[in-house]
Formats: structure tokens, sequence, C-alpha cells
């Protein structure tokens, strides 16, 4: 059985984006996108809403950067991708499909499936993953910005008793916080 992993990188207010739809306080650094890197080697598929997916796509395309970007493009490029959208027409990276409904039945079955993990991104979607009681494991890095409002990371109206697995912290003020749900 597969496992359904959301991982955001939020303030410590809880947002992923701030009121102006900003998020580049966010932008990783070396040490934890390395971090990053090697939690996202064990995810095989993504399933992703189509604004996080119209930020994730440049990864289709970038090189020439670091050694840890470059790690990245790599694992994004080698992994599957759902894009969820009623709007979108047509995708711009390889191994993508678009889903036009998320339907819980149908995560529950690609989980039972699945011979790696899922990953879920973009709040909305995850949300609802949540929501649905789909999500097993949940990475938050929090930042050390407070922006005041946004897209928050985690959405309304949810109670979730959470199991704490793993933390860490990095130089550059994040602390990163492991869960099981
Ligand atoms: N903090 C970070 O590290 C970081 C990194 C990247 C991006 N971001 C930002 O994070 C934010 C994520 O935004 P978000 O939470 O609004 O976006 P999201 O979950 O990525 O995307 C929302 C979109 O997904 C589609 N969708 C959602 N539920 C659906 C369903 N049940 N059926 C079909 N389609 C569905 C809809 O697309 P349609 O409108 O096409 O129907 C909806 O507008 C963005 O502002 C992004 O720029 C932050």
């Amino acid at each position: 059985m597969a496992k359904l992993i959301d991982s955001a990188i939020a303030s410590l207010d809880g947002y992923v984006a701030d009121a102006d739809g900003a998020f580049d306080w966010s932008a990783p650094d070396e040490e934890v996108h390395a971090f990053v890197n090697d939690l996202e080697r064990e995810v095989g598929t993504y399933l992703l809403g189509r604004r996080m997916y119209e930020v994730m796509v440049a990864w289709e395309t970038i090189d020439d950067e670091s050694p840890v970007a470059r790690d990245f493009a790599e694992l994004w490029r080698a992994a599957d991708k759902i894009v969820y959208s009623r709007t979108l027409e047509a995708v711009a990276s390889a191994r993508t499909r678009i889903e036009r409904a998320f339907e819980p039945e149908a995560i529950g079955r690609m989980k039972a499936s699945a011979a790696r993990d899922i990953g879920v991104g973009g709040s909305e979607l995850a949300g609802q993953a949540l929501k649905a009681g789909l999500v097993d494991e949940l990475h938050l890095f929090l930042t050390p910005f407070v922006v005041g409002g946004g897209k928050p990371a985690l959405p309304d109206h949810l109670r979730l008793e959470l199991e704490l697995l793993d933390e860490r912290r990095f130089a550059n003020g994040t602390v990163h916080l492991h869960y099981r749900t």
C-alpha cells in the first residue's frame, strides 16, 4: 500500500503564498532543498492542483542550475504527474495527465495499487485529500517569516490529531515537522 504524502513549505503563520500571491520568501536554500529532494525520492506520482502545477512545471525545462536543483529537476521529470483542473486544456510536461474531478475512491484505489508513494501538492487540492482522510503523512517546512495572510497551507474546518514522527532545524531558520495522520 503506497502512502499519500502532503508536503508544504509555509510561513510561520501557516501560509504557502502571501496575500499578494508571492512565495519568494519560502524558497528553500541548498540545505533545505537537498533534504526535500531526499523526501521526494520516494514519490512515484504527484497529484497536483492546477496552480501548483503551473509553478512546478518550470522544473521540466530548468537546467544548468546548482547540483541540488538539477537533482530535483531529475526527480520531477522521472515522476508521473496528475493535474487536477476544470480549466487546463493542455499540459506542458511529459508523464502528465489531467483529471477533471478529485474522486477520493480513485485515490484510494491508486494507493492500493501503486508501487511507490504518492505526493499531493497545492493546498486547495491537498486540503481535499486531508478532509477525505486520504493523507497518511504530512511534511511541513515552516520558514522564519510571518506574512499575515494569504493562502493557508491547511484547510479551514479540518480537525485532525497527528503523531509527530520527526523534526529538524535548518541553519536558515526553517523547521521541518513530519507527522503521521
Ligand atoms: N510555498 C511554496 O513553496 C509554494 C510553491 C509553489 C507554489 N506555491 C503557491 O501555492 C499556492 C497553491 O495554490 P492553491 O492552493 O490555490 O492551488 P492548487 O491546489 O495548486 O490549485 C487549485 C486549482 O486546482 C484545481 N482543482 C482543485 N480542486 C479540484 C477538484 N476537486 N477537481 C478539479 N480540479 C480541482 C482547480 O483548477 P482550475 O481552476 O483549473 O479548475 C483549482 O483552481 C499558489 O498560490 C502557488 O503559487 C507555493
